[in-house]
């Protein structure tokens, strides 16, 4: 094999709750996390020279060795020795800082690649133990599906698959930084904290009802005062029919769950028009 595509899908949190922080600065954490239609494109060829290449369709993201996708090559390439190189072109299309793990999707999408194009045989809980040490959302991007994460997010259990559910994404026009974000969180002065027992009940029984009325993300109280535009939006997003809204992960954007695509692509519409946004993506949860 000389060259691969993969798709890089981004997730979604349907409950975020940190629990404490820790001494190495990261934030003890229970939530659980989906993986979601709208997704990067990758794709990967083997180089003879042992360099990494990598280009984008975007003007707005350099694709330097800071970017993760170009980190993932790096780490992987040097650890199992490969003495040839790769280029790397990402076709984006999920909004970077945005609570949508994007970087750490296309970062997981270049591990799997180099495993299967160098024929590593590198088996999945190594590949995410690998990915763990360039971000707490890889090992998840890895695994895809639906689960519960602990720890930094790195500890992953899968649990019963969501079922199907219809979103409307909507990210307004800012950047979040996660670290940001979590430097900004008192756990002492949470009040809402996300039943995740309840949710993972709901999963199970496939109660979409039961899903939108136990979506819950404590980072909405750090966020949404920064940006109050995220309330307005999620208001919308419920008088459009919306079953639960949700912001995901640090923000900002938010998601709202409907009924049918059909549902989900008039709410989108509208979203579109009313508040002249063009970040504003239809898409479905999936599982593998
Ligand atoms: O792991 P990652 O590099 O994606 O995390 C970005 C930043 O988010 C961390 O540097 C940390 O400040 C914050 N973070 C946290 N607790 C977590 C995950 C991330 O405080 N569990």
């Amino acid at each position: 094999m000389e060259h691969i595509k993969l798709k890089a899908p981004a997730k979604i949190n349907l409950t975020l709750d940190a629990l404490k922080k820790r001494s190495d600065g990261y934030h003890e954490l229970k939530m659980i996390m989906q993986e979601i239609s709208l997704c990067d494109d990758i794709f990967i060829k083997k180089l003879q020279n042992p360099v990494i290449e990598i280009k984008t369709n975007v003007k707005w993201l350099i694709p330097d060795e800071k970017n993760l996708a170009y980190k993932a090559a790096e780490l992987i390439i040097d650890r199992f020795n490969i003495k040839k190189g790769v280029s790397i072109e990402i076709n984006k299309r999920i909004p970077i800082s945005a609570g949508l793990a994007g970087g750490s999707a296309d970062c997981a999408a270049v591990l799997k690649a180099i495993n299967a194009l160098f024929e590593l045989y590198i088996p999945k809980e190594n590949l995410m133990a690998l990915g763990a040490e360039l971000g707490s959302d890889v090992p998840f991007c890895i695994l895809g599906g639906t689960a519960l994460a602990e720890g930094r997010g790195e500890i992953l259990n899968q649990i019963s698959p969501c079922p199907k559910l219809f979103l409307v994404l909507v990210k307004i026009p800012v950047n979040v930084s996660t670290g940001t974000i979590f430097k900004s969180l008192d756990i002492k002065s949470i009040t809402k904290r996300p039943n995740t027992n309840a949710m993972i009940s709901a999963i199970e029984s496939k109660r979409i009802d039961l899903i939108a009325d136990n979506l819950s993300n404590v980072l909405e109280t750090v966020t949404i005062p920064l940006f109050p535009k995220i309330n307005t939006i999620k208001s919308k997003l419920t008088e459009l029919g919306a079953y639960g809204t949700l912001m995901s992960g640090s923000g900002p954007t938010v998601y709202g769950i409907f009924k049918s695509r059909e549902d989900s692509c008039t709410a989108a519409d509208t979203i579109r028009k009313y508040f002249g946004l063009k970040d504003v993506f239809v898409c479905e949860t999936i599982n593998n």
